[in-house]
């Protein structure tokens, strides 16, 4: 048995729905459920004994503690987080409480339940966090992509309180000898997205016939991985990571922003032609930029590469076009989580 938090947004319920499709090991799934858990991500398991949910906090020592002590998981992998960047700039408050005092929480509970282990599920247990190529800080256009070598240079609040949980996984690991993994992965997408980031928001704005907002001049790198490539990856850190270590996490796709856009216009030209015959394309907006904005990440996924033998399956074209097909085929799933409380931050960012 193993025990995910934040298992109901949207790297977690892929990660969940991945595990329960490649084995039958039981997971106990906790998340608070804020705006971006969705349980309605894990319907295809609904009656699946295998798939035991519990909101609650990954902060509640009381409850994490039962959990432990009931279900005695030979893993905790820890998705459960404050995910979006422009939030942390208009209320870090969130991002501090979770991803680093829940973090710790986290970690407490963790250390008091390993403590209590035999010997040999001690060496056996594993400390999973999942960590974001963020924390490295901004790339200048030539410089080599990210390595697990690479200072931490976080710029925002969220990557701050990431980077911040990140040391005290590195921490416990130190000095408490808990069985530790990081795992530091680029900007990923797929299904069950948020439409609040960038690859659903515009999807949703396209088909809504709304804009397609571009910070500044759009030129700003990311580096994209489709989302089951990076479950795949986090089951082979699991499965085989030296313990205390970090893995880069990446599909060596970078892409700016402009482009990543252009190409999702171009696939709903395709897939989905606006009534009027004109693109998609006619939709994009260069709005005011997010402050202090990275300009661009890349990560070097060579280490995972080479000592766990990880690759991706998908390529950039074929995992854009594979999400943009799940987005036309799930519109009910995108309605479902426009809710009031998502209308009003979209209102607040875009006013
Ligand atoms: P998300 O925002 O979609 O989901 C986060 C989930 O955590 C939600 O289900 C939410 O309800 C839950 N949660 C929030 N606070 C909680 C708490 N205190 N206790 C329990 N559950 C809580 O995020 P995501 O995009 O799926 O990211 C998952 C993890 O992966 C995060 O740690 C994030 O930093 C990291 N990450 C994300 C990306 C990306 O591109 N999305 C890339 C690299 C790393
Ligand atoms: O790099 C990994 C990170 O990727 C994760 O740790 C974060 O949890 C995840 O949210 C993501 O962060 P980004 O800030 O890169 O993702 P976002 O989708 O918000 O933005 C992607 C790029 O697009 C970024 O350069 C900002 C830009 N953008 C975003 C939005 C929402 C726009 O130009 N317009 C927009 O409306």
């Amino acid at each position: 048995m193993i025990l995910v938090t934040g298992g109901a947004g949207f790297i977690g319920s892929n990660f969940v729905l991945d595990w329960l499709a490649n084995n039958d090991e039981p997971v106990v799934n906790l998340d608070a459920l804020t705006y971006a858990g969705n349980l309605s991500n894990l319907e295809s398991l609904s009656g699946d004994a295998r798939h035991i949910f519990v909101q609650g906090d990954i902060g509640d020592g009381k409850l994490v503690g039962e959990l432990l002590a009931k279900y005695q998981p030979r893993a905790v992998i820890n998705f459960a987080a404050e995910s979006h960047v422009d939030r942390s700039i208009h209320g870090p408050e969130d991002f501090i409480q979770t991803n680093i005092v829940g973090t710790f929480r986290l970690l407490e509970s963790v250390r008091a339940y390993w403590n209590g282990l035999s010997e040999a599920d001690k060496q056996e247990f594993r400390f999973l966090h999942v960590s974001t190529d963020e924390v490295y800080g901004s790339l200048e256009a030539n410089d080599p992509a990210f390595k697990e070598t690479n200072q931490y240079q976080p710029n925002s609040p969220y990557s701050a309180s990431k980077a911040a949980s990140d040391h005290l996984v590195r921490a416990y690991h130190h000095t408490y000898g808990i069985p530790v993994l990081t795992t530091n992965c680029s900007n990923n997408y797929g299904p069950y997205h948020f439409p609040e980031k960038l690859i659903p928001l515009c999807i949703h704005n396209a088909l809504a016939g709304k804009p397609l907002p571009i910070y500044g001049d759009g030129k700003q790198v990311r580096d994209w991985l489709y989302v089951k490539d990076h479950c795949s990856a986090i089951r082979r850190v699991l499965e085989a990571g030296k313990l205390g270590e970090t893995y880069n996490v990446g599909g060596w796709n970078e892409k700016a922003n402009i482009e990543v856009v252009n190409t999702l216009c171009h696939l709903l030209d395709e897939l989905q032609p606006r009534i009027d015959g004109e693109s998609y394309k006619t939709q994009i907006t260069f709005v005011k930029d997010r402050p202090g904005h990275d300009r661009r990440y890349a990560i070097d996924v060579t280490k995972l590469e080479k000592e766990l033998g990880w690759k991706p399956a998908e390529t950039f074209e074929t995992g854009i076009r594979k999400t943009v097909q799940w987005y036309l085929d799930n519109q009910g799933w995108v309605k479902n989580v426009t809710s009031g409380a998502y209308r009003n931050w979209l209102e607040k960012q875009y006013q």
